[in-house]
């Protein structure tokens, strides 16, 4: 490869727009996203319940309904991902990204033992028994679980919430994924289990250089383990910078409304909700999808919808990023 060569990144996700089918009709859920991923790199993708956060990842491993409707591209490593063959789409699938669904349970055979589960990937691939078991069980003890030959032979209803999403971990690592995309990992998990499973993902992106994408709605937790942030809105991306830039000075009103209403051990100020509802995609208003909650909102918002341009270090979707910015800096600067 000449210098002047830049690898195609692991991941690009171009002006996607999706529509889903629904009764006789389609309805959008995602209107304008876009984010690349290059190897090693991790990022989260955060935003309220009905956000979009889900149907873009699903979109981008092309895991979607029939007949849903995909517009702008997705490339894996350069590759055209709805150009695939269905047998490359598998092979995709079977071997370069894991998907750790938002419900393991909902996605793990409860008739089927945790051993089966494990290991018929690998002998469909032509691994031996005995070679499949060993590996299996040796995940198992590293994602936590103890007494792992036990565990094979159980049943899912056998395990509790937080046993069972370290075995869908496991069986992500199974493969030696180059992504994984993490659906809410840890909603359904109590608070310490949450800081295990997190701390697994964490070390294997440090020390393996497996790339992630994080979804999740807690933006405190996707700046303490992804380097970038891109915040999603009815369908639209609205934010996306340094997880650090975003966390601290986030631009768009409504990544700050996010961080303000979330409890927090180092800010006394009282917490603050984002006044109104989240929208989906279908019903969001013309112009900025977040207008009806903006506090900042002018004329102009309501009437031209704004897309992402760089404002500071982030790109933002918002047009009174500029003026919205000088506040920030006064009030951490101690002059307000
Ligand atoms: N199969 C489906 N058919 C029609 N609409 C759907 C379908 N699945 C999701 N939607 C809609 O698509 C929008 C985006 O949903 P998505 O599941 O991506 O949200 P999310 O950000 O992942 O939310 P959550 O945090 O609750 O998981 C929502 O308005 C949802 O109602
Ligand atoms: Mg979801």
């Amino acid at each position: 490869m000449s210098v002047t060569e830049i690898p195609a990144p692991l991941l690009e996700v171009r002006d996607l727009a999706v529509d889903l089918p629904v009764g006789k009709g389609h309805r959008p859920v995602i209107t304008d996203v876009s984010f690349s991923l290059r190897a090693g790199e991790s990022l989260g993708l955060v935003g309220e319940s009905g956000s979009g956060k889900s149907m873009t990842v699903r979109s981008a491993l092309r895991l979607l309904p029939a007949g849903s409707r995909v517009a702008g591209s997705i490339r894996w490593e350069g590759e055209d991902v709805y150009a695939m063959s269905r047998s490359r789409l598998r092979s995709w699938h079977a071997s370069e990204v894991g998907f750790i669904h938002q419900d393991p349970r909902a996605h793990i055979n409860p008739l089927r033992t945790i051993g089966d589960f494990l290991t018929e990937g690998l002998r469909a691939s032509g691994v031996g028994r005995r070679e499949s078991v060993e590996k299996a069980e040796a995940l198992l003890e590293r994602v936590g679980i103890t007494e792992p030959r036990t565990r094979m032979r159980q049943y899912p209803h056998e395990l509790s919430g937080g046993l069972l999403q370290r075995v869908m971990i496991a069986s992500v690592l199974l493969v030696e994924p180059k992504l994984i995309i993490a659906d809410e990992p840890t909603t359904a998990l109590d608070v310490t289990i949450q800081e295990s499973v997190m701390a697994i993902l964490d070390d294997l992106r440090r020390h393996e250089g497996v790339s992630l994408v994080m979804i999740t709605h807690d933006l405190d937790l996707a700046a303490a383990v992804t380097d970038r942030i891109a915040v999603v809105y009815a369908g639209q991306l609205v934010e996306e910078g340094a997880s650090g830039s975003i966390h601290t000075e986030g631009l768009h009103p409504y990544s700050v409304g996010l961080l303000e209403s979330r409890p927090s051990t180092t800010r006394r100020q009282r917490l603050r909700a984002i006044p109104g509802r989240p929208v989906a995609a279908f019903e969001a208003p013309p112009g900025c999808v977040f207008v009806d909650r903006c506090a900042h909102a002018v004329d102009t918002c309501r009437e031209e919808r704004p897309s992402l341009r760089p404002v500071q270090r982030q790109l933002v979707a918002c047009h009174r990023a500029e003026d919205l910015q000088a506040p920030v800096v006064l009030a951490a600067g101690g002059a307000l």
